[in-house]
């Protein structure tokens, strides 16, 4: 089939390489000539394990093309809407406006039949209010959400845990599930769930989705809090309570807490819908939810300041890990690099090392010092904090070999993902989170 996708960001530039790589003919549009010109370059403008492949061949094959002109978009059968939605500056509710501009100029180059898929995560009853704007050429509109997590994108995006189509009543919106389902060929017929809904439902599945993924993790990281004022370990709580499987494991992480482009803003775009919905009550503990996630970070500081006796004025820590999580280069609401910045502002000299996110942390904190080495970085450090739990730092830093490189003998453990005796055994002082 042929594809336009437009938005070249994280989601965009993913889904449309994976499109093509199912066999798709696929146009990615962007309005930033120089994300375009990087991709039509077939280099890959973030770090995202698999799609430097899919990109390379997508453009061998000669059915992946990249345009900043939205009129490379006409003739395409669907047209994916992946833009973002970011925080609203000063406010908590979601940005529209890249939505709104990209709808409104796709409309001029779509033809009666075509299909109109959201991709972007957008608070309840933005497809009703787009939905008249494109029926008006005779193309339908659809809501389907995208679940993709950052660095398993590429999987995520061809081999979903399901695929949600949000569609009009009506026999325009049955065909365009259909129009769907032959997209998604190969992930339908594994069996993959294909679930059509209205629109309402296919918005609330993403936000709902992510409201709860952000709620166990802070409901680990209260325990984590009542655990470090009761001397138990959270992490065998969470090993515990994790073998019921009603409950299970995954997302039982205890640490600084979850960051990145979609959790933190999603959580709160939700609550700000729901008050417009005159619904706030209903989503009052994602406020405790936002909250308890922050308090983790101050706690991080905080073991850092307590281990090195009281205050980190131009004492030496070394940062492991700036991305919001292993396997990416994002840095957008990082806890780790918010940790690094708020060590720097209190007078300790910081160093931050991250195998894959150092260029864009740099850009957005400048006056932090970076290394991309990490032995370099952990040399003569007065204390190493762990932030972000690659695994150069998380099973490959050995307390012997880190004993190596500086006499400093305090690690705070922010991700739990040290062996806590093995350091200590090697003469650490180690610090985990809600772990005594
Ligand atoms: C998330 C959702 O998982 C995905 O389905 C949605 O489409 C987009 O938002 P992503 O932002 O890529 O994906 O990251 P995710 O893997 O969910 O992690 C989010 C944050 O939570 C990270 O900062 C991570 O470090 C943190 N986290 C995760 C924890 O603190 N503890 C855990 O147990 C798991």
């Amino acid at each position: 089939m042929r594809l336009s996708v437009i938005g070249c960001g994280y989601l965009g530039a993913v889904h449309a390489a994976a499109m093509a790589s199912i066999g798709h003919e696929v146009v990615g549009i962007d309005i930033d000539p120089g994300k375009i010109k990087t991709l039509s370059d077939g280099d890959a403008p973030f770090f995202e394990p698999g799609l430097q492949q899919i990109l390379t061949e997508g453009i061998a094959s000669g059915r992946l093309s990249f345009s900043t002109e939205f009129a490379a978009a006409a003739g395409a059968d669907v047209h994916f809407i992946g833009v973002g939605t970011p925080q609203q500056p000063g406010g908590h509710a979601a940005d529209l406006t890249y939505v709104h501009t990209a709808v409104d100029s796709l409309l001029p180059h779509l033809s009666e039949g075509d299909v109109v898929a959201g991709k972007s995560t957008v608070p309840v009853g933005t497809a009703a209010s787009l939905a008249p704007r494109v029926a008006a050429t005779g193309a339908t509109l659809v809501w389907n959400p995208e679940f993709l997590r950052e660095g398993w994108a590429v999987a995520d995006t061809i081999t979903p845990d399901r695929l949600v189509a949000g569609v009009p009543d009506g026999p325009s919106g049955e065909r365009a599930a259909e129009v769907l389902r032959e997209v998604y060929h190969p992930a339908v017929a594994s069996g993959i769930p294909f679930i059509v809904t209205d629109y309402a439902t296919s918005e609330l599945v993403k936000v709902a989705a992510n409201a709860f993924l952000a709620t166990k993790i802070s409901f680990i990281n209260a325990m984590a809090e009542i655990a470090e004022a009761s001397g138990a370990d959270v992490t065998q709580l969470a090993d515990a309570i994790g073998h019921d499987e009603r409950i299970g494991r995954r997302f039982l992480g205890a640490g600084i807490g979850f960051g990145g482009g979609c959790l933190p803003k999603d959580i709160r775009a939700f609550a700000a819908r729901a008050e417009e919905l005159g619904k706030s009550e209903s989503v009052t503990f994602l406020r405790e939810v936002d909250a308890i996630n922050l308090r983790r970070r101050d706690r991080a500081v905080e073991l850092v300041v307590q281990a090195l006796g009281g205050s980190v004025f131009g004492k030496k820590v070394t940062v492991l890990g700036a991305a919001f999580k292993p396997h990416s280069d994002d840095v957008r609401d990082s806890p780790a690099l918010d940790v690094a910045v708020r060590l720097r502002g209190l007078g300790a000299d910081v160093m931050v090392t991250d195998p894959q996110a150092i260029d864009n942390a740099r850009r957005l904190h400048p006056q932090l010092a970076y290394e991309p080495d990490r032995d370099t970085a952990i040399r003569d450090a007065d204390a190493i904090a762990l932030v972000t739990e690659w695994d150069e730092y998380r099973r490959e830093l050995t307390p012997e070999h880190a004993s190596s490189l500086t006499s400093g003998r305090v690690v705070v453990d922010g991700r739990n993902g040290l062996d806590a005796a093995a350091w200590r055994a090697a003469g650490w002082q180690y610090h985990g989170m809600g772990r005594p």
